[in-house]
């Protein structure tokens, strides 16, 4: 196990719940200094107090660059650094091509892909001064390798994360940041639950692995991102999906 992130600042967007949360726990539990970022600052501070080991909430919304400053500077004035960005906030409402406004599709691009270019924008000028700086984004695999009806904006928001991140790490490489992403496939959280027993049931059978994910699965391949052993790993994705877009057919699911 790497114990490479022992006393290192991370901050971890959309970390109330969820994903962001299981990354906050396995980070908080290396012994990292973890701030727990998300727009409800009683949520952040509850989860902060589940997971313990010093773990801390602050307020903040990814889709405002000025709110985006001031959690920097309250992640800067507890643990004195920023080491660890875990860009993870995002959001996944469906709604059909045909029937799509144009708010929905701003809502989800503002969350997730330009609220990516602004907390890493926010984030930098705090990673540059870290001797092991590092960026890992959620990205997904709907959208830069599978597609589901219903999220044409979502997958859309996912794919350009990766194009956003393939370029930001050329940018950052001469401050010694790394930028790579992690791809989940189906994560047992409260936002996907909202997708309603039928949907998660229907996940569950098209998994090789047979179960969902859980958020400490994807918090471990973060770690990795972020751990002195990754130094030299940048601009790269890990899947993390149980198997899930592998099996070509649903006899190829079903036969093995
Ligand atoms: N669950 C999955 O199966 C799955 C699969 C692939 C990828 N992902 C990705 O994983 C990430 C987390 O998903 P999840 O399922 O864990 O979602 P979730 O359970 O709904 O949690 C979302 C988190 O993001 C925060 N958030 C939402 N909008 C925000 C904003 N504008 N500014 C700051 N924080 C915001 C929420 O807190 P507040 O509402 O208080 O702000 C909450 O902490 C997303 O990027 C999603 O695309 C999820």
């Amino acid at each position: 196990m790497t114990t490479s992130l022992m006393g290192r600042s991370v901050l971890v967007t959309g970390g109330s719940k969820g994903i962001g949360k299981g990354i906050a726990r396995v980070f908080a539990e290396a012994g990292a200094k973890v701030a727990i970022m998300a727009r409800h600052f009683d949520q952040a501070q509850a989860a902060a107090e589940d997971i313990g080991h010093g773990a801390f909430g602050i307020a903040g919304d990814v889709t405002l660059l000025v709110s985006l400053e001031a959690a920097m500077a309250s992640v800067i004035k507890q643990n004195g650094a920023l080491d660890v960005l875990c860009a993870n906030a995002g959001i996944f409402p469906a709604a059909r091509l045909e029937e799509m406004s144009e708010a929905q599709w701003d809502e989800v691009m503002d969350t997730n892909l330009k609220g990516t270019f602004l907390t890493l924008k926010a984030a930098i000028p705090y990673l540059k001064k870290s001797d092991q700086g590092r960026v890992i984004i959620t990205s997904s695999i709907t959208g830069p390798v599978t597609g589901y009806p219903g999220w044409t904006h979502y997958g859309a928001s996912k794919s350009g994360q990766l194009g956003f991140m393939r370029t930001a790490c050329l940018e950052l490489a001469k401050y010694g940041i790394t930028v790579n992403a992690v791809m989940p496939g189906n994560i047992m959280t409260e936002g996907l639950v909202g997708n309603g027993e039928a949907y998660i049931k229907s996940m569950e059978a098209s998994v090789p692995l047979k179960r969902l994910g859980t958020p400490e699965d994807i918090g471990h391949a973060a770690l990795y991102f972020a751990s002195k052993e990754a130094a030299y790993v940048t601009g790269q994705t890990i899947v993390v999906d149980g198997g899930q877009i592998l099996p070509e057919s649903l006899e190829a699911l079903n036969q093995a």
